[in-house]
């Protein structure tokens, strides 16, 4: 079994991670999007529907919601497009939306958004359910990359074209569980 940490580095498998962003940041990034989510939705007078988009978003989600103080349900699915490093450019169905999200305030909360393509397709499917609005929070957003010009409605953190993981993401499911987030080594 290989030992994960390393001073600042983190070795998963075939590949070396260095630390990226502290887990001081991601305090002030979680703290920002608080407010300025509390802020948007604070006018309205009724719960705001959270669905967090597993598995990547659970550690970003728990965090953000601890300081949520406005009403609001927190549901959970699952949908998938990546594999090992590579987008395959294909989504999966929704797994799990047991909300009923008609005529509601929906916030999607997503961990990266990469080339949008996932929360374009998804934001598709969760329209037909006729919300009466949907926005999307992102932990990290590699705008370089995104297509469309699609531009999420909170972002914590603008990326360049790095893969990483830690804090709820994954190299073939593995480095989600630390409070830092890594980014690979480029050789
Ligand atoms: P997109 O459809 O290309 O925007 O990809 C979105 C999904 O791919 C995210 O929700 C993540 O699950 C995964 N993903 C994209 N970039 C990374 C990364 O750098 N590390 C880990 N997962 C990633
Ligand atoms: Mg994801």
């Amino acid at each position: 079994m290989q030992r994960l940490f390393h001073n600042d580095t983190y070795v998963i498998q075939d590949k070396t991670f260095d630390s990226y962003i502290s887990s001081k940041e991601l305090e002030y990034i979680v703290h920002s999007l608080t407010q300025q989510i509390i802020q948007t939705y604070q006018q309205f007078n009724e719960p705001l529907i959270i669905i967090g988009v597993l598995n990547g978003a659970f550690i970003f989600l728990s965090d953000l919601v601890k300081k949520l103080n406005i009403p609001c349900e927190i549901h959970f699915i699952k949908l998938s497009s990546y594999d090992g490093i590579n987008s395959t450019g294909t989504i999966k169905e929704i797994i799990g939306l047991n909300a009923d999200i008609q005529n509601r305030n929906v916030l999607i909360v997503e961990d990266i958004i990469d080339t949008g393509l996932t929360i374009q397709q998804l934001k598709l499917q969760l329209n037909e359910f006729n919300p009466k609005n949907i926005k999307v929070c992102t932990l990290l957003f590699k705008q370089v990359n995104c297509k469309y010009n699609y531009k999420p409605d909170f972002i914590g953190k603008i990326i360049p074209d790095k893969f990483v993981i830690g804090y709820g993401l994954d190299y073939n499911n593995f480095g989600r569980n630390t409070d830092t987030i890594y980014a690979l080594r480029d050789c």
